[in-house]
């Protein structure tokens, strides 16, 4: 497939340095990028800043609907907005954090961002970043990757980037807690999708992994 047609799932836990990579990897490439986490977190803060209860499934079901949610592809510049504001800040706020694996396990949560997903996948071209997208979203991607990484080496990683989220050992509590929300829920876990290849980060600098999505997204289309 031509690299400008191809689509790049990357899935897996909170932490294990998606983000960055999945970044490196499109601008590296001349390729959009997609982060599907920051889509569940701007339904999470439409629903906060509503005063919907969070773990009250029907309540969220019943206004996720309402929310206009923009995800901006640039790698070098991803933003979100809702209903026209910019929330790309307030979707990385500790409670809006705490509030989105609930979010995320309603059902219709997922197939109304689903379908957001879906048509700006549809042109190709695009680095995905997210929990289902190799096994749900897009399972004909043509390369799909499953990082992890140790819970202490996440958890290290989250303070280095946020210092004000405190001690490593809350921010592994924390970590371990969204893993075990985002891999036991009903609809569309986390999981690694059939043929995905699976790279474990916890000893790579964000260089090497992003030398080796970009090796197997280069085999992929030659
Ligand atoms: O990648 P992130 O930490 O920004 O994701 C936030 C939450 O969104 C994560 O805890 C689970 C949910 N999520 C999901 O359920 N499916 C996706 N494809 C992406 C994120």
């Amino acid at each position: 497939s031509r690299p400008e047609s191809v689509v790049v799932a990357v899935d897996g836990t909170s932490g294990s340095g998606k983000s960055s990579t999945c970044r490196g990897v499109a601008a590296r490439l001349g390729l959009r990028y997609l982060d599907t986490g920051a889509q569940f977190r701007a339904m999470t803060w439409f629903m906060l800043e509503h005063g919907v209860d969070v773990h009250d499934a029907a309540a969220v079901a019943a206004r996720c609907a309402e929310p206009a949610i923009v995800s901006g592809t640039d790698p070098s510049d991803p933003t979100i907005t809702v209903d026209g504001a910019d929330a790309s800040a307030a979707v990385r706020s500790a409670e809006v954090t705490a509030a989105v694996s609930p979010v995320s396990t309603v059902p219709e949560v997922r197939k109304r961002l689903l379908q957001l997903q879906r048509e700006l996948i549809g042109g190709g071209g695009i680095v995905v970043e997210g929990r289902d997208i190799g096994s749900v979203v897009w399972p004909q991607a043509e390369v799909k990757v499953y990082l992890s990484a140790d819970p202490a080496a996440r958890a290290r990683r989250r303070i280095a980037e946020h210092a004000h989220l405190g001690d490593a050992a809350s921010a592994e509590a924390g970590l371990r807690e969204r893993d075990r929300i985002d891999s036991g829920r009903a609809t569309a876990p986390l999981t690694m999708a059939d043929g995905a290849v699976h790279i474990d980060t916890t000893d790579l600098t964000l260089d090497e992994v992003i030398d080796l999505v970009v090796g197997l997204v280069e085999k992929a289309g030659s």
